[in-house]
């Protein structure tokens, strides 16, 4: 059977010369990196070559990287650590977040941290006035900002500069969840006024397991996980050296082929919004995800005229065609929860209708994109 992968915001393939390098780790250079002896020392070169490769891929010094078990933890680690160890006070948030920010932001809020939330408009992106109004509001406070830089879902871009400027401007601390933009988007934390990102390795062509938070060297963060001093201290448990070898190899070659992918992967996202419209009447474009400025170039998310009877058949026969995709986002996917960012952003009447989330990567090819249409089209029509 024909199968074609268009999930890509939830995982990448990993890239053959990631596997490699990984294996090499994995066979000979086993040692555990906080060893003294030359098996350990070996594990440990890899992983400071691997950290400094990282730090000058996003314009950051080595020692404002920590590595961890990927996006979530990342996540976890700023934010809670901000309150703990920095005195953030109150929290800048948005109801369209990744869970992994969205809850641990509650989770501070269950613990006495002020939580706000901008507000969101009918497309999905952020209302900077009312941002601005909120950080007003606070100035007294020690406030964090935390919005994304990609939505996983919808795919809005965030002005990061625009943000990190206001942030500075009220003196908050600013972190965006850059899950879905590190290795998609060149970064230059000395460029833009920021204090934490994060990244997961796994969407960008790298193994899953192992991401890494920046954090600005004035804001040192203190420890989620406890026990060994690895990671100085902030993040213990023996690193997982193959994985942050394959991580630094993913981002290595993602960067050197930003451009390239990010021209290929936006003629395919443009050749599936162009056929969808062309054969599905009455198809519509969830957020900004139509918009090639102001969205990311890797994924759209359509909302599908159909019936309820047949939309509840519609992510079970893409299945049955062969054609990864994704029903909101992939970690609601045998959940009975329905999307929180649809239900932000949508009214109840398009609420009503089926969305489906399409996410694209350079492995991907324009008969990939033509057989999808071909199948959703044939779906909504038939
Ligand atoms: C925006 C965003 N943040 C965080 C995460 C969580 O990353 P991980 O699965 O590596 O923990 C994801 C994963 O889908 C994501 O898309």
């Amino acid at each position: 059977m024909k199968t074609v992968y268009l999930d890509n915001a939830a995982t990448t393939p990993l890239r053959q010369e990631v596997i490699s390098e990984m294996m090499t780790v994995l066979g000979s250079d086993f040692g555990n990196p906080s060893s003294t002896h030359s098996y350990g020392r070996k594990a440990r070169s890899h992983i400071e070559l691997a950290r400094k490769q990282i730090a000058s891929l996003i314009g950051a010094s080595p020692n404002e990287i920590i590595f961890t078990s990927g996006g979530t933890e990342a996540d976890n680690l700023v934010i809670k650590s901000s309150c703990e160890s920095l005195g953030v006070n109150r929290i800048i948030s948005s109801e369209i977040e990744h869970h992994a920010v969205l809850d641990t932001v509650l989770k501070m809020k269950s613990k006495g941290v002020e939580v706000c939330f901008v507000k969101i408009l009918a497309d999905g992106s952020v209302d900077y006035k009312h941002l601005e109004e909120l950080l007003a509001e606070g100035a007294s406070k020690k406030q964090l900002v935390t919005l994304m830089h990609v939505n996983n879902e919808i795919g809005n871009l965030l002005d990061v500069e625009r943000v990190g400027e206001l942030c500075e401007k009220y003196e908050a601390l600013f972190h965006s969840d850059t899950v879905q933009s590190i290795g998609h988007y060149k970064w230059d934390v000395s460029k833009v006024k920021i204090d934490f990102l994060n990244a997961a390795a796994h969407k960008f062509h790298g193994p899953k397991g192992v991401g890494f938070a920046y954090m600005n060297k004035s804001c040192k963060l203190c420890p989620q996980i406890i026990g060994g001093g690895q990671e100085k201290g902030i993040r213990a448990g023996t690193e997982m050296t193959h994985n942050i070898v394959g991580m630094a190899k993913a981002f290595e070659i993602a960067d050197a082929q930003i451009e390239h992918e990010k021209q290929y992967v936006l003629a395919l996202k443009k050749r599936f919004i162009e056929g969808l419209r062309s054969k599905i009447e009455g198809v519509a474009f969830n957020g900004l995800s139509a918009d090639v400025e102001s969205s990311t170039y890797t994924l759209v998310n359509c909302r599908l005229p159909l019936t309820s009877s047949k939309a509840g058949m519609l992510l079970f026969h893409m299945d049955l065609k062969g054609i990864a995709c994704s029903q909101g986002s992939a970690c609601q996917s045998g959940s009975q929860k329905g999307s929180h960012v649809l239900s932000a952003v949508l009214t109840d009447d398009q609420m009503q209708y089926p969305s489906l989330r399409f996410s694209f990567s350079i492995f991907n090819t324009e008969e990939d994109i033509d057989y999808a249409v071909e199948v959703l089209s044939d779906f909504c029509t038939s």
